[in-house]
């Protein structure tokens, strides 16, 4: 195994986009980031230098950090921020996992420039992948251009104040030419292809508010990974991808030469203000054809120039412009989800242990008194503050002036961090009829009082959990991508409704089931799964939705250290940082 070895320099720089010159930050001046690539079992060392004014960490999304939940990078629950001008060093090995994960900052707003994708390739060149060898690979992230402060927005979307919506969608941080002024280089991002080849498409939704549907008109895509777990391979003219997760994708250039829109669409409220509602934004794959082919075609498209939609060299036919989903069409996204099933058959799957632990966790809002009493009078939305809970209670982060939890965790200190255990809730009936009709607003909702709380949930390493995630319809029609830090969760079922536990068991495959870090609650449904707790530490848990997260949809899963050297938490790394106790999460 090698070591990979990587400097991230996090800095502001003024990007281009939209005409309009915006102040970014961004990891060694690019959007994306920087691609870091390891072969499994490969140690990862990265060292994080902080230029920018806001305190950072960064967080390795997927990456399982066996035994190593102080590389996690959360901050309060693994680790202090970074503060502005300090550095920190991340160390990692990545063990047992192939496929495509990403990076970024965990850090209220700033995942959203602050991110880049993470690949895996499998250790023996005789193992290889489990399909023909692509190619190329190329990663496609799909994300938000955002021309207001995202650290504003964040603090803003604690306080339940929702002011902003992304600028643009952007595919690998260019948003196309939808736009009346895209910006440099116009075209947006572009894919050549040579024709008969068949490219990996490591595809990746770093965007904060928006699950998006891709296509490319023209083409299929053959599934073969999600979250760097193979699946079994089908095909698909279109992928469904929420935030938080990561979809590997082989697409056959196998059309006829000529150019190509890759449409990305946000599906669900609330939308970029885009002046073009079909697309969110759009990409171009491009055949490339051969020497003699273009020759002559060379002149004709630079006298054309820039603003005649002149495009490489190319002949002029208008691009081919796919069809795209509906933006309010969800079951798409369901159905797009059913398919996976790991590549993985029975037997190499702990689903067949008994399961010790039943969570059934609510996600749903609720109201909170603005200045922190509880008393207010209910539904007086000027007293009442907007909050994202589960189980109705909504999530407090641990203040900057504490210890990380993790430490308090490993020294048995408490960490002047007051938590709470997550409520037990039993399955009840939602009436989503009713629900996913209520205009949004805190007025008409019936929201439940509530309060707020550092919940955490603690496991015996081992344990098997089963846990159900149950949308309600007060959440405005979302989907909840929920994403677990250190351990794969194996999705068993999903479904539109209420959860039934006498029905819905029938319906758990336990035979191939996906494992996913990030498994997505169907807009006004459930999803069904397991996971063993095998990983001592402290991990947060919690939806990737931006603004869900912000307003407290998360918990923290302590799992626990198990009776020998290897099933228990190692001591932390040297030099290991403290916090300092001026430090604040939010920029002042
Ligand atoms: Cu990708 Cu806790 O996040």
């Amino acid at each position: 195994a090698a070591s990979v070895e990587h400097t991230f320099i996090v800095n502001q720089t003024k990007m281009t986009r939209l005409c309009k010159e915006t102040l970014v930050t961004v990891v060694n001046g690019q959007l994306p980031g920087p691609t870091i690539e390891v072969t499994e079992g490969d140690s990862v060392t990265v060292h994080v230098v902080n230029r920018s004014p806001y305190n950072v960490t960064i967080h390795w999304h997927g990456v399982k950090q066996f035994q190593n939940c102080w590389a996690d990078g959360v901050p309060m629950i693994t680790q202090c921020p970074i503060t502005p001008n300090k550095n920190f060093t991340y160390q990692f090995d990545v063990i047992g996992q192939e496929g495509t994960l990403w990076w970024h900052a965990h850090v209220p707003g700033l995942r959203a420039t602050l991110h880049g994708a993470f690949i895996i390739r499998p250790r023996h060149r005789a193992k290889s992948y489990p399909f023909p060898k692509p190619y190329k690979e190329i990663p496609v992230i799909i994300g938000d251009w955002w021309e207001k402060d995202l650290a504003e927005m964040a603090m803003n979307m604690t306080r339940s104040i929702f002011t902003s919506y992304a600028s643009a969608s952007t595919v690998n941080g260019l948003v196309g030419d939808l736009f009346n002024c895209s910006g440099v280089p116009k075209e947006g991002y572009v894919l050549d292809v040579e024709p008969g080849k068949t490219y990996l498409l490591r595809i990746i939704n770093a965007g904060l508010f928006s699950e998006f549907y891709l296509k490319i008109a023209g083409h299929k895509f053959t599934v073969v990974a999600a979250d760097a777990n193979y699946v079994s391979p089908f095909t698909t003219d279109v992928i469904a991808i929420t935030p938080g997760e990561t979809i590997d994708a082989l697409l056959l250039a196998d059309a006829s030469p000529g150019r190509y829109y890759m449409g990305a669409v946000p599906n669900q409220a609330p939308l970029p203000d885009t002046q073009t509602p079909e697309y969110a934004t759009r990409g171009m794959v491009h055949y490339k054809v051969s020497q003699s082919a273009s020759s002559d075609t060379t002149t004709v498209s630079l006298s054309q120039g820039v603003g005649g939609g002149g495009y490489r060299g190319q002949s002029e036919d208008a691009p081919v412009v796919p069809m795209m989903p509906d933006i309010h069409d969800t079951i798409t996204s369901y159905y797009f989800h059913s398919n996976l099933t790991s590549l993985r058959q029975k037997g190499h799957l702990p689903v067949q242990q008994e399961v010790n632990e039943h969570l059934f966790i609510v996600l749903g809002l609720g109201t909170i008194c603005k200045h922190g009493h509880q008393s207010c009078k209910r539904g007086n939305s000027t007293e009442d503050m907007l909050v994202a809970t589960m189980n109705n209670v909504s999530y407090q982060h641990p203040e900057a002036t504490t210890t990380p939890l993790l430490e308090a965790h490993y020294y048995h200190t408490g960490c002047n961090t007051t938590t709470e255990e997550l409520p037990k809730r039993p399955p009840r009936f939602y009436n989503f009829t009713d629900e996913a009709l209520i205009p949004f607003g805190p007025k008409e909702m019936r929201l439940e009082p509530t309060y707020k709380a550092t919940l955490v949930r603690r496991f015996k390493h081992g344990d098997v959990v089963e846990i159900v995630f149950q949308s309600t319809g007060i959440l405005q029609g979302d989907s909840n991508p929920m994403h677990l830090h250190g351990h794969d969760m194996m999705v068993l079922a999903q479904g539109i409704g209420n959860y039934d536990p006498l029905k819905d068991v029938a319906k758990y495959n336990l035979v191939n089931p996906p494992a996913k870090n990030t498994v997505v609650a169907p807009n006004l449904g459930w999803v069904a799964i397991r996971f063993v707790a095998n990983n001592p530490g402290v991990w947060f848990m919690h939806c990737h939705y931006e603004f869900h997260l912000s307003m407290g949809m998360a918990a923290v899963f302590i799992v626990e250290d198990g009776p020998t050297m290897d099933t228990s938490l190692p001591p932390p790394p040297v030099n290991f940082p403290t916090c300092s106790h001026d430090i604040s999460l939010m920029p002042k």
